[in-house]
């Protein structure tokens, strides 16, 4: 018997203020921020671990309500024995009840399933806030690899952002708002990046509370339930990782993502890069503050025996 794939669809509330965005983007913004991307609502198209070899999914091996969890966030190989992803997705386990499976399209089968040392998450992070959202994971032993199993490359200190940068996020996310299934085989989007201006349109606390942030958005385009934590990727280079955002999959609302050339010096430190440590940028500081939103969605994907 197949298992039934359902989700629990966790909304952690991280108090303050309103949960509701001030303001939607005007069409306007929308539609031209959305020209030139092709692709449909959220999960978007199939592709191959090969193509994006440091993507690993994340997995709960123990029981949760009684359930066996499967794949619930993503996370990015950034070295021989540390994978990053957003600190909601690293919080929320115990490392033994963690496994990272690399090295496969598919999340529930192939390639290869590590066990887990070590879960960090930023000293910062703040759950009210959102800022410093940010946790590495360190397997047991080191990963092999392989065409299908590589760290990725990072990105120089306080790389600047510009305005309609493309990312490729690749994940198991689910491919429709609100449906119940993961997506067994890793899929692909492209979004552009926003200013911060137009972010702060839509979450007020845009440039008060939350920094170290960007956000992105491309109508009826995005991550959605079990993309948290995933890789926002350019040329091979990591420079988000899908943070939060209100609803989901592009709809309306854009996605805020944690800012890695920012928060590069914590990757630095606790992973122990030490080759190949990038340069430091001449460009310009990252674009300034953002948003801090209060909801937060997180998926697990639960085998209903
Ligand atoms: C999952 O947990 C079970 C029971 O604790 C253990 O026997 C098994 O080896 C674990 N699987 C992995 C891949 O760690
Ligand atoms: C993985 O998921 C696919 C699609 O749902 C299914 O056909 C396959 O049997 C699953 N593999 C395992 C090992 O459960
Ligand atoms: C996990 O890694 C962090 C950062 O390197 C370290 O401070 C901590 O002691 C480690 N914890 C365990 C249990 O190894
Ligand atoms: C990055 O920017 C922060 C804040 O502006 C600054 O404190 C830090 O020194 C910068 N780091 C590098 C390597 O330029
Ligand atoms: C940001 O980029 C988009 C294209 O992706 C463009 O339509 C918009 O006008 C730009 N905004 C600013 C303030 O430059």
């Amino acid at each position: 018997m197949l298992p039934r794939q359902v989700f629990l669809v966790s909304l952690l509330l991280a108090a303050s203020n309103s949960f509701v965005p001030e303001n939607k983007l005007t069409p306007t913004v929308y539609e031209s921020i959305n020209r030139g991307v092709s692709g449909r609502l959220i999960g978007s198209d199939e592709t191959t671990i090969a193509n994006y070899p440091y993507v690993v999914s994340l997995q709960y091996n123990s029981t949760f309500f009684g359930y066996e969890v499967a794949h619930f966030c993503t996370g990015t190989i950034v070295n021989q024995n540390w994978v990053v992803t957003a600190a909601e997705c690293a919080l929320l386990l115990e490392p033994e009840n963690l496994i990272v499976r690399a090295g496969s399209s598919y999340y529930n089968e192939s390639g290869i399933v590590y066990t887990v040392e070590n879960v960090t998450t930023h000293e910062d992070f703040d759950a009210v806030d959102l800022n410093y959202d940010i946790g590495l994971i360190k397997i047991r032993g080191s990963f092999q690899f392989s065409d299908v199993i590589q760290p990725v490359k990072l990105p120089t200190y306080n790389l600047t952002i510009e305005n309609g940068t493309m990312l490729d996020i690749a994940s198991w996310g689910v491919t429709e708002f609100l449906d119940a299934n993961l997506s067994p085989v890793i899929r692909k989007i492209s979004v552009p990046t926003i200013t911060i201006e137009e972010c702060s349109r839509v979450y007020e606390q845009v440039g008060k509370t939350q920094i170290d942030v960007f956000c992105a958005h491309a109508a009826n385009i995005g991550p959605c339930v079990g993309d948290a934590g995933a890789g926002a990727v350019r040329d091979g280079v990591l420079l988000g990782l899908v943070a939060w955002s209100y609803g989901c999959g592009g709809t309306t609302y854009p996605t805020v993502y944690s800012n890695v050339p920012r928060l590069l010096p914590w990757i630095i430190e606790v992973a122990g890069i030490t080759s190949e440590a990038p340069e430091e940028s001449g460009a310009s500081e990252a674009s300034g503050a953002f948003c801090s939103l209060l909801l937060i969605f997180l998926s697990l994907a639960i085998s209903m025996r």
